[in-house]
């Protein structure tokens, strides 16, 4: 329908701002003969006495309105969790319950961000760190990822001066790179004596197959007291549906998040967090048995791709993600085009920051049977294409 009687309607600056910076784009699921590894979507079930709980919930009669800040039990359970990862004290009333870790980001980056300040990313990252920050009229600076992807101390020092933010994934989504306790270190090391503050969004910190124990940034002295830490259940439990995620921080963040949380959004549907109280008490071996699935898809896609010449491999160390180079001299977004063609849907890599271009982002969360065609596919496009 169009505004008939407001023709001359113009979308909000903040709308204005958000499409001209945004990279972002839906991308297909499989569908017909196409097959998508371009989805950062678990395709297993919620496990089943998450499912269960939430039933349970609503047959209880558990349809109304929640604390703002969260239920108190799913906070506390929470604040468990996250005191052993912190190797700190948590207190439950710094929990804040958020609407998945869209949500959280959200809440974290309007709730700090004012027009002009300055937000550093890595580059490439996840597309919707930037779209928040133009959001809140902030300026992003993107500072290029080393050739192994991982942080360039030295750029990221020199971009860090003056900042008012700091955010970044870890395990990384596009890189699949897992940022180390030394990597973590050194940044508490730039950021000494500066009031810069961080978010570390560690929504894939399940699922790291370095061997390494996995380093949270709020277990790191130097960040902890300066850092947000923004967690989802949407892939370690297989929940992106369910919407749900939580935010823990020194308590003036969170008192500022959960303004704009609550501003937004309201409470998080109450049988939902009872299912995500389940998920918190009993998902741990459903975790392990999906992330040992990963690791073997890892090694299918990891095989196949190393034997598709013109690609370069990194390091694929954490989340579900593997991010090679190419050799064509053609834009990421015209090959993921051109790839479509051959009956596959990966990521361009430049929809994740200018530095992400002549790379693609698959996805092995998809079964092991669309990773073997879809590669195959992408092989066969790759050829043809360095053939023309
Ligand atoms: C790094 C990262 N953070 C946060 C999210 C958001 O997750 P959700 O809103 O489903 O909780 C995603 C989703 O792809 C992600 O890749």
């Amino acid at each position: 329908m169009t505004l008939t009687l407001l023709p001359e309607f113009a979308p909000a600056e903040a709308v204005t701002r958000i499409v001209a910076a945004s990279r972002r784009k839906q991308q297909p699921q499989s569908s017909g003969d196409l097959v998508s590894l371009a989805m950062g979507e678990p395709n297993f079930d919620t496990p089943e006495q998450v499912t269960e709980a939430a039933a349970a919930s609503l047959r209880a009669g558990r349809t109304h309105y929640s604390p703002l800040l969260g239920e108190v039990a799913l906070r506390e359970a929470l604040a468990d969790k996250l005191s052993k990862i912190a190797e700190a004290p948590v207190s439950a009333a710094d929990i804040l319950v958020t609407q998945g870790g869209t949500a959280g980001l959200a809440a974290s980056i309007l709730g700090i961000v004012d027009p002009g300040d300055r937000v550093v990313i890595p580059d490439p990252t996840y597309s919707l760190y930037a779209d928040l920050v133009s959001m809140a009229g902030g300026v992003v600076v993107p500072v290029p990822l080393a050739d192994d992807l991982h942080w360039d101390l030295d750029r990221l020092g020199d971009a860090l001066a003056g900042a008012k933010l700091f955010v970044f994934c870890n395990p990384g989504n596009p890189t699949g790179i897992v940022h180390s306790r030394a990597e973590l270190e050194a940044l508490a090391g730039l950021l000494d004596g500066t009031p810069t503050l961080v978010i570390s969004d560690e929504a894939y910190a399940d699922l790291d197959y370095t061997g390494r124990p996995f380093t949270s940034a709020i277990s790191i002295d130097g960040l902890r007291d300066r850092t947000l830490y923004c967690q989802t259940f949407s892939k370690s439990y297989a929940m992106t549906g369910w919407r749900v995620g939580y935010l823990w921080g020194p308590s003036p963040l969170i008192r500022a998040t959960a303004r704009i949380h609550n501003t937004f959004n309201g409470s998080v549907n109450t049988f939902v967090q009872d299912a995500a109280l389940a998920a918190v008490r009993t998902g741990d071996a459903d975790i392990a048995r999906m992330r040992a699935a990963y690791e073997r898809r890892r090694q299918i896609m990891s095989e196949r791709l190393a034997a598709i010449p013109g690609l370069t491999l990194s390091a694929p160390e954490g989340a579900f993600y593997q991010f090679p180079r190419y050799d064509l001299d053609l834009p990421s977004t015209d090959l993921v085009a051109k790839l479509t063609e051959f009956g596959v849907a990966v990521r361009p890599g430049a929809e994740f920051g200018a530095h992400g271009e002549y790379h693609l982002r698959l996805s092995y969360a998809a079964s092991e049977e669309a990773i073997k065609t879809g590669v195959a596919r992408l092989g066969e496009g790759l050829a043809a294409l360095r053939g023309s």
